[in-house]
């Protein structure tokens, strides 16, 4: 039995009186893991508010090394001195906008680690590898590409989500179906060496996940529950998500 994991994925949204109004009104489920990425300039304010909580904060993006000259960056290893426990990393934004090849995934997935910290593994296809039939090698591709760097059971590290780039902020979320289809496929990606690790790891889905779609999605096999981007800025919407997983 997987635990299922609720993510809010905040982007470069956020202000002080959301972080409170969001600590004191999400409800804290006992049988879910809720995770919440807000800007990096809000993480140290909500990890102090969810201390000793059964939710779980971390970065949005970090940089490749620790520490150095790199203006701007933010290192795993400091995200890891504020309390934080996690960061994401191969999110599709940052693939198509901040140039994060499959290379730098691969090294930012690896720092993570290094730091202590668990990595959230954002893959999924572009609307344009979906209309050419190239869904699944595109989100293979991803996977592949940072365990092939590392050598590193990837999926040992609690959960991977899909995210189709089409479903991302348009309000079109991907079909029960579809999200079906592509997670049961990383699913058995990550079996297919044999480790067992295909059974534990939790498979989120991503993309215009709502409290009115989260019940036939939780309901499909392979998803283990979600990383949720607009919805996740109203904590009473993503109080109803967290309560759409519950078993
Ligand atoms: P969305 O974003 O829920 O706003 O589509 C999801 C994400 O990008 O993680």
């Amino acid at each position: 039995m997987r635990k299922p994991v609720i993510a809010a994925n905040w982007k470069m949204n956020g202000s002080l009186e959301l972080c409170e109004h969001f600590a004191r009104n999400l409800v804290r489920p006992e049988y879910a893991d809720v995770w919440v990425f807000p800007t990096a300039l809000h993480l140290g304010l909500l990890t102090d508010s969810f201390r000793d909580s059964v939710v779980s904060t971390g970065a949005q993006n970090v940089w490749c090394e620790p520490d150095g000259a790199y203006t701007g960056e933010i290192s795993a290893t400091m995200i890891g001195t504020l309390g934080a426990r996690l960061a994401l990393v191969g999110h599709s934004e940052r693939r198509a906008m901040f140039g994060d090849t499959d290379h730098l995934v691969a090294k930012k997935f690896k720092k993570i680690i290094d730091a202590g910290l668990v990595p959230l593994l954002c893959v999924g296809e572009t609307l344009e590898e979906r209309e050419s039939g190239l869904a699944s090698e595109a989100v293979q591709r991803q996977l592949d590409a940072v365990e092939e760097a590392w050598d590193l059971p990837v999926y040992s590290h609690e959960a991977i989500a899909y995210e189709p780039v089409w479903a991302i902020g348009t309000g079109k979320a991907a079909t029960a179906e579809t999200a079906q289809e592509m997670q049961a496929l990383i699913r058995d990606h990550v079996d297919r060496k044999g480790t067992g690790q295909g059974q534990t790891v939790r498979i989120l889905y991503g993309g215009s996940v709502k409290a009115s779609n989260a019940p036939e999605l939780i309901a499909q096999n392979d998803i283990d529950g979600f990383l949720v981007g607009g919805a996740s800025l109203d904590v009473d919407e993503f109080n109803q998500i967290c309560e759409a997983v519950k078993g």
